[in-house]
């Protein structure tokens, strides 16, 4: 908590350190009511600040100064400067040395930032500015040093002591204690120091990289859960692999660790050899982890062990420039996921969220640019935007330049690079540099908010026989009030004939037709290309893979769409051709339930889906993707003004529609399947992901019949599943519908069977925190008493909190506005306990502006209690100020 108010900081503002540090030699005595922490730091002068001896400004939040030396003359309170978060010390020499020892209280820390204590054991998390929590130092990214760290605890409690680097001493103390020190020879910024401290198990390994070093791999959790390790060490094998012959990087210590916490803001974090995660993004086995949670194990496992080179060898010069390792870092683990499974799917669920969330904030209050030029609290600032809009740019590189491009500017920016703390224009500049190529223009994504248009319009000239497609690009204004210039957007786009044959394509001026699926750069407001020896009107197959975070609008009608669902070359564009088409759907079902009409379906989306579900040359995963209407949430993105109740009521008629129309298919699809899923133990890979999936959408639709062979179905898959993504759907199948009885009963067997299972008793609350059923707000009240809840735990606050206000919209925009108030009382709450999850439950607050002006009314209203509530943390503060601007 703050006294003055918080401030905002600029890029344009940033200056290099007045000083340095070469080396951190740090002391843990951990206690059980508080923690003493010894530091001592062998600075100088940074040569390119020029000559003279500024005042030594360290950063400090929380601390408790016992003592402080400069030089090995222990200072007097008159010799330096105390505030709320600063230490202030005048050196006297270009080199020298500070000793300081402070007390913190990692016991009573519910913030989970600096070191903390989760179920029992010591843990840390000093990204972004957490360091400054646990001592006095230079807490900035651009500071990097090496650590050596001793930790001393008492032996029976915490047998494990960990830190970054390589182990180079343990041993007893006498009274019962014991200590271990650790040595990182390789310089980091302060963020990515860790320390561990616990009773620990963990499961070994190792990996022989590509110059024959062996290198110990470790997985620690608490002992209940040693069995279910081996899904992310695999994983991180894979990972380690895959970074050599994908990116020619090779690990460096002797050593990876990682450890599993209970307790964690987010999903995990990169430390230098010892990634620490939160538990969710660990642990997976058959029997208690769903598919989605064994891709998402895969995923950040990936994602924190890439961040080795991207982000740490290589590391941010301030964190203005977070992209640079988090959109480096989310495209690599995405082109790793994608090599694992299914490369379709997996760009079709990532665009389908970046379009959701990530279109939603940049439409939004907290809109910013992937480098954003100013902030309040960096927190705020690990977004959809800085992270998969950063994926999206690094990945536009990607396509401009080509694979054999993009390897050989990643390649020059490791080299160059190693050791230094950079910028996103180093980035650029070394693609550039590897390429001979001018990214001036493109790097217009980096510095501008907001998501672009992007018109198309198409002339056919039978006479000459050529085709014009034009493009109009524009940016709609965003909270800076900056003036938007045109972007460099990248269209993958093909030519269909109208028997579906993809046509080879030339453009006017070029010699001779080449392929039939190109990029076109488009950089202009306007720009119109011909292609010419069009021999009829083709229809275009526009963006394929999405080529570029737009809106793209084509004014297709609903039999071109559906001829694209059927014959478009390009996966990702035959879904959203379907995508695209239910969406007119919707939307005319939407006016009518606004007009108070009778609500009729357009029936080509019946015959559209009838002939996906037929096709069994489809890989099954498609099948499930096809199946899946656009979300409410996504519905209300592309609003004008979001229309709460008639979206729902909508897209249920459809469901219903569709169920009961294509409950032939769904029915015999779902069978086949569960007969297959019966009689093979679970495997996490990606033909059973795909069968599951499709069996599980089909039993969603299929319960919507109501009818007495699917109850029976859902209840057999309920009780006989062998694997947690069976009995989960089941469940939640049977949470959504009106079997009462049969509903009550499979939550308490299976919060019985699990009540030991926080994780799997993440997903019970997730499940019913969903139920878009009347009366959402009284069962999540109700389950907030449940004695697995908790709001200390970030993951249950998510679980229940974060998916009843993100996904049951129409319970959480119920029009009296109790949703709301619910969801401010939580916000004030958490806001004294965890600023970071205050802030971030607050996002559907600040979507206002979307909804009907009771609405509105009543939103702004709660922010404008939670802005009158007490003392905000700076996490709050912003969110809550900007919105109300
Ligand atoms: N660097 C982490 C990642 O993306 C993000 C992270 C983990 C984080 N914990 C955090 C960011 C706490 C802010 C606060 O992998
Ligand atoms: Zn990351």
């Amino acid at each position: 908590m703050r006294t003055e108010q918080p401030k905002m900081i600029y890029l344009k503002d940033y200056q290099a350190p007045e000083y340095l540090i070469d080396e951190t030699h740090l002391t843990f005595e951990l206690f059980e009511d508080h923690t003493l922490v010894h530091a001592q730091l062998l600075m100088r002068r940074n040569p390119v600040r020029g000559a003279g001896l500024p005042p030594l400004v360290l950063d400090g939040q929380l601390l408790e100064l016992l003592s402080v030396s400069l030089d090995d003359r222990e200072l007097g309170a008159a010799d330096y400067q105390l505030d709320e978060n600063h230490l202030t010390l005048q050196p006297s020499g270009n080199s020298f040395t500070v000793d300081t020892s402070v007390k913190i209280h990692p016991e009573s820390n519910t913030a989970l930032e600096g070191l903390y204590k989760s179920s029992g054991m010591f843990c840390t998390q000093c990204e972004a500015e957490g360091f400054r929590k646990i001592t006095y130092y230079l807490d900035r990214p651009d500071v990097m040093s090496t650590f050596t760290t001793t930790i001393i605890a008492e032996q029976h409690q915490y047998p494990v002591l960990l830190s970054n680097g390589n182990p180079i001493g343990s041993g007893p103390q006498e009274d019962g204690r014991h200590w271990a020190t650790w040595e990182d020879p390789f310089m980091k910024p302060a963020y990515l120091f860790a320390l561990v401290a616990g009773d620990l198990w963990c499961v070994e390994d190792s990996f022989t990289t590509m110059t024959g070093r062996d290198v110990a791999l470790r997985i620690y959790v608490e002992p209940e859960n040693i069995d279910k390790c081996q899904h992310a060490m695999n994983s991180l094998k894979k990972s380690m692999r895959w970074d050599e012959e994908v990116y020619g990087r090779e690990y460096d210590l002797d050593i990876f660790m990682i450890v599993a916490v209970n307790d964690f803001n987010m999903g995990a974090m990169e430390n230098k050899g010892l990634n620490i995660f939160n538990s969710s993004a660990v642990l997976a086995r058959a029997e208690t982890a769903t598919d989605a949670a064994h891709q998402r194990v895969e995923a950040i496992v990936a994602h924190e062990y890439f961040h080795n080179w991207s982000g740490n060898r290589v590391t941010c010069r301030d964190w203005f420039q977070l992209s640079l390792k988090e959109g480096f870092t989310v495209f690599r683990d995405a082109g790793f996921s994608s090599d694992m499974n299914s490369r379709t799917v997996k760009r079709i669920q990532d665009v389908a969220y970046l379009r959701t969330h990530q279109f939603a904030e940049d439409a939004g209050p907290m809109a910013h640019a992937v480098r954003p030029d100013s902030f309040i609290e960096i927190s705020n600032f690990y977004t959809l935007t800085v992270y998969e809009k950063g994926s999206e740019v690094v990945g536009m590189i990607h396509t401009l330049l080509g694979a054999e491009g993009f390897r050989k500017g990643s390649d020059l920016y490791f080299e160059r690079h190693d050791g230094q703390a950079v910028t996103c224009d180093d980035f650029v500049k070394a693609m550039e540099d590897a390429n001979g190529v001018d990214l001036t223009q493109f790097k217009r994504w980096y510095s501008q908010a907001g998501t672009p248009r992007l018109a198309v319009s198409e002339r056919y000239d039978a006479q000459a026989q050529t085709y014009s497609l034009t493009f109009r690009q524009s940016c709609p204004q965003t909270p800076d009030k900056q003036e938007k210039l045109p972007f460099v957007i990248p269209v993958e786009l093909g030519l269909l004939d109208a028997r579906g044959a993809e046509i080879a394509l030339q453009l006017a001026g070029e010699a001779a037709p080449g392929a039939t699926s190109r990029v076109l750069s488009v950089s202009e407001a306007e720009q119109t290309f011909t292609f010419v020896g069009i021999a009829a009107k083709p229809l275009p197959s526009l963006l394929r893979g999405f080529s570029a975070p737009v809106k793209l609008s084509f004014p297709y009608d609903r039999d071109q769409l559906m001829f694209l669902m059927q014959h478009d070359r390009d996966g990702f564009n035959r879904w959203d051709a379907g995508q695209q088409l239910s969406v007119q759907v919707l939307q005319d079902l939407i006016g009518q339930h606004q007009q108070g009409q009778e609500l009729v379906l357009d029936q080509r989306l019946v015959v559209a889906l009838r002939s996906v579900l037929a096709n069994d040359q489809l890989d099954q995963a498609m099948v499930a993707e096809m199946l899946s209407l656009p979300s409410e949430a996504y519905l209300t993105e592309i609003s004008e003004v979001a229309q709460v109740d008639s979206i729902h009521a909508a897209r249920e008629f459809a469901r219903q529609q569709l169920a009961e129309q294509l409950f032939d298919s769904l029915w015999q699809r779902y069978q086949a399947n569960r007969e297959v899923s019966k009689n093979t133990a679970y495997i996490a890979e990606n033909e059973h992901f795909a069968r599951r999936a499709l069996q599980n959408i089909a039993l969603s639709y299929l319960m919507l019949s109501g009818k007495p062979q699917v109850l029976a179905a859902t209840l057999e898959q309920f009780d006989a599943a062998d694997n947690m993504t069976e009995r989960l759907t089941a469940l939640a199948v049977l949470v959504n519908s009106p079997f009462e009885a049969e509903k009550a009963k499979a939550l308490a067997v299976f919060a019985e069977h699990f009540k030991d299972n926080p994780l799997v008793m993440d997903q019970w609350f997730s499940v019913q925190a969903g139920s878009t059923l009347p009366g959402g707000l009284e069962r999540v009240k109700a389950l907030m008493e449940h004695p697995a809840f908790t709001l200390r735990n970030p993951n249950k606050v998510r679980a229940l909190i974060g998916a009843f206000a993100g996904q049951n919209l129409i319970n959480f925009h119920a029009a009296d506005g109790s949703g709301y108030r619910f969801l401010a009382d939580i916000v004030i709450q958490l806001n004294a306990l965890n600023p970071q999850i205050a802030s971030r439950q607050l996002a559907p607050l600040t979507r206002w502006r979307k909804y009907d002006k009771a609405r509105q009314a009543l939103m702004k209203a709660e922010l404008e209690r939670i802005r009158a509530s007490g003392e905000l943390s700076a996490d709050v503060y912003e969110v809550v100020s900007k919105s109300l601007a």
